[in-house]
């Protein structure tokens, strides 16, 4: 999923029609005041595909999408999955009792190589789109299709929320465990088979599957250490054990101790260097790998010093630079945004927040 386009109007800070314009920002940083919206312009994404949105807690936060002198909020996201673009819409309508509903809720799959200026310019017949969700009941199981992920591991590996980048380190080994199975699709089986071959002997049915995820997990966890290493200047492997994520002290004579005993800045460098692994490692072996188009990450920068930001800008722009993914951060550190080549600029007055794009 690599967002092209996102309009709003009503959805909460933001009163008044906005439009953020993603094209060509494969590198991008929403930057801006605090409580100016940037956070919210993530929720908008995430809410126009599933509904809701994590500070919610939960689909019954509904309400919130208005702001409360509002009775309706629109969303529409345009963006690419695996080559198809597609739009997703969804409105939200106070009725007269005050009960806040969904009153529309789509999902289009547009032409071949759609052009979203004509979302301003007007569309004609033939730029409209094959139906493949017209309710809420069927956004759904459209949307998993379309992107790939369901909601809970979209918010764990593509937009990782503010406050939550921690999650996927310090979830519970059956969790990860799952996100890693819908992350890897099927491809997976054939490429991780024939290094089974390769090494002999582990293709017992039964065990193969329970096999196949150690195996991506070494590999994740892999990538992740040689990532955090560079992080955390040699200080912090990443091992894992049965399911649980331990880091190796080099500074404390190579013992290791759990992830829960990493600081604030530390916890963030580990998490983060799982998540760009978890983006990097696995999208060359998934058959899902459209659920990895993008990676935005949602804050944490403020907790690291000049010289770690250092690294973990470079990290990002040579993710970057690889090209087939978007990287999106929302930072309040100059020193961050200042690098990143497109910047979305958020402010907000007393009535609404607006976006503009400055950089490229
Ligand atoms: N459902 C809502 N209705 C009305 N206002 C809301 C709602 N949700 C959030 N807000 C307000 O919208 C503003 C923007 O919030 P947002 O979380 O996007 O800020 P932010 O730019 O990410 O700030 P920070 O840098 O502090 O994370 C804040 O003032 C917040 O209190
Ligand atoms: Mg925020």
């Amino acid at each position: 999923m690599r967002p092209m386009r996102l309009d709003m109007a009503g959805f909460t800070v933001f009163r008044e029609e906005t439009t953020v314009d993603f094209t060509d920002a494969d590198f991008f940083a929403l930057v801006g005041p605090t409580g100016s919206g940037k956070s919210t312009v993530l929720d908008a994404i995430c809410f126009a595909l599933y509904g809701t949105v994590p500070r919610w807690g939960g689909t019954r936060g509904l309400a919130n999408a208005l702001a409360p002198s509002a009775n309706e909020a629109r969303v529409r996201l345009v963006f690419e999955s695996a080559g198809a673009r597609y739009v997703a819409t969804r409105v939200v309508r106070r009725d007269g009792r005050g009960t806040v509903k969904t009153a529309n809720a789509g999902l289009q799959l547009m032409p071949a190589g759609f052009d979203v200026t004509k979302l301003d310019t007007g569309l004609s017949p033939e730029d409209l789109g094959e139906v493949v969700a017209g309710t809420p009941a069927e956004m759904e199981r459209a949307v998993l299709e379309a992107v790939g992920l369901p909601y809970e591991q979209f918010t764990s590996c593509v937009l990782l929320p503010q406050g939550q980048f921690a999650d996927f380190l310090h979830a519970k080994p059956a969790t990860r465990q799952q996100i890693l199975v819908n992350l890897l699709g099927l491809g997976v089986y054939e490429e991780v088979q024939k290094r089974a071959v390769e090494r002999a002997g582990h293709l017992r049915a039964n065990n193969f599957e329970r096999w196949l995820l150690a195996e991506a997990l070494d590999l994740l966890v892999d990538g992740a250490s040689r990532i955090l290493r560079e992080l955390s200047n040699g200080q912090y492997d990443l091992v894992h054990d049965k399911g649980e994520f331990f880091v190796v002290d080099h500074h404390d004579a190579g013992l290791r101790r759990a992830v829960r005993t990493l600081s604030g800045g530390e916890t963030f460098q580990a998490s983060l260097a799982l998540a760009l692994a978890l983006s990097e490692q696995l999208a060359g072996m998934s058959t899902t790998a459209a659920s990895l188009e993008s990676i935005v990450l949602d804050e944490g920068f403020g907790t690291l010093d000049a010289a770690t930001l250092d690294t973990v800008a470079a990290t990002l722009e040579n993710l970057a630079a690889r090209g087939d993914r978007m990287v999106g951060v929302v930072t309040h550190v100059p020193a961050l945004a200042d690098r990143i080549p497109v910047r979305f600029e958020v402010r907000k007055d007393a009535r609404t927040a607006r976006v503009e794009r400055t950089g490229l």
